[in-house]
């Protein structure tokens, strides 16, 4: 709520997301290298210092692969819908002292519009997405897998795979989607062999969850509040496990999966009592933004 724009209508800023104009080739090793960015892409630990404190992710300003005409940032925005990249507040290497913001860019919009050439021959978008986590957004240093799924996540977002629907409603039923996304390219990182990009995935489900759970709050959703505190957990663990390289992590992973549409069963039968409600949301936009 801090983060959007004070004018914005908050049943369109906070209460629904663009669609995603991804498309997903037949080919199984590409397809599990954007799954891995698109996960990737909504985990804020992949980003350093004051935006990973803050919780953005790529997803934040890019909405589902896009825009976000909404977002006014304090300090780091000018315009809704601008960001400078190159602000202090996210960037010890990159700040350079100019209050510069630029328009985020469409990256489902036609790629003849947008600066950096994507064609794998031209190399240029791998380095330029490794200085944006590391430089840009004081990231540590990224697994090589989650850099290629990243740019391969970015490349496949193209806007002849846009659907008819400009945009969807942002609740439970999305957001588990992405959770259960994030761990099925966790399950098969780990099946290759690789547990620390394995890890970011499983971060990644769990930042998913957090968006849940912050929208659950108050004293009658008590309940789900713990579920989902619990179903994080046990995230939590399996990522222990992951760094332990402990065998059983996969059928971790599977079991937590299982069970998943049970809690979000019970979650979507509270969602209208939550703030994913369009009129709640409304009431507390106009109670938390002054004027
Ligand atoms: C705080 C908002 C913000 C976040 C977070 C963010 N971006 Fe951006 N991104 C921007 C802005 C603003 C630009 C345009 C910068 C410019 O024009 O100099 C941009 C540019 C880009 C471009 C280049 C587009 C072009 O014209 O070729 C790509 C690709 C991109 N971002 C991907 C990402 C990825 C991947 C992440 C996460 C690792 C990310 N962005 C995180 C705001 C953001």
């Amino acid at each position: 709520m801090l983060w959007v724009a004070r004018d914005a209508n908050p049943a369109r800023a906070l209460g629904s997301a663009p669609t995603e104009c991804l498309r997903l080739p037949a080919d199984r090793a590409l397809a599990q290298r954007i799954e891995v960015g698109r996960a990737a892409f909504r985990t804020p630990l992949l980003l350093g210092g004051q935006a990973a404190r803050a919780h953005i992710t790529c997803e934040t300003c890019h909405r589902e692969g896009r825009d976000n005409p909404d977002f006014l940032f304090p300090g780091v925005s000018g315009a809704a819908g601008t960001a400078d990249v190159t602000n202090s507040l996210f960037s010890t290497h990159r700040g350079n002292g100019i209050d510069d913001p630029k328009p985020i860019p469409d990256l489902s919009g036609s790629k003849a519009k947008l600066k950096i050439d994507q064609a794998p021959a031209a190399g240029k978008l791998e380095p330029f997405l490794h200085g944006l986590i590391t430089e840009e957004f004081d990231g540590p240093e990224p697994p090589p897998a989650v850099l290629s799924g990243l740019a391969a996540y970015v490349r496949a977002l193209d806007p002849a795979a846009c659907p008819a629907r400009p945009r969807q409603p942002l609740g439970v039923a999305l957001l588990m989607a992405d959770t259960r996304r994030g761990l099925a390219a966790a399950q098969g990182e780990l099946a290759a062999g690789d547990a620390p990009t394995a890890i970011v995935m499983v971060a990644s489900a769990r930042a998913r969850l957090g968006l849940i759970d912050e929208r659950f709050a108050g004293p009658a959703l008590a309940t789900e509040r713990v579920r989902l505190h619990d179903a994080d957990t046990r995230l939590a663990h399996i990522q222990t496990a992951l760094r332990d390289r402990d065998p059983h992590a996969g059928e971790s992973i599977a079991a937590w999966l299982a069970a998943s549409p049970l809690l979000q069963a019970g979650l979507e039968v509270k969602q209208p009592a939550s703030l994913f409600d369009p009129q709640r949301l409304a009431a507390a936009a106009k109670r938390r933004l002054p004027g």
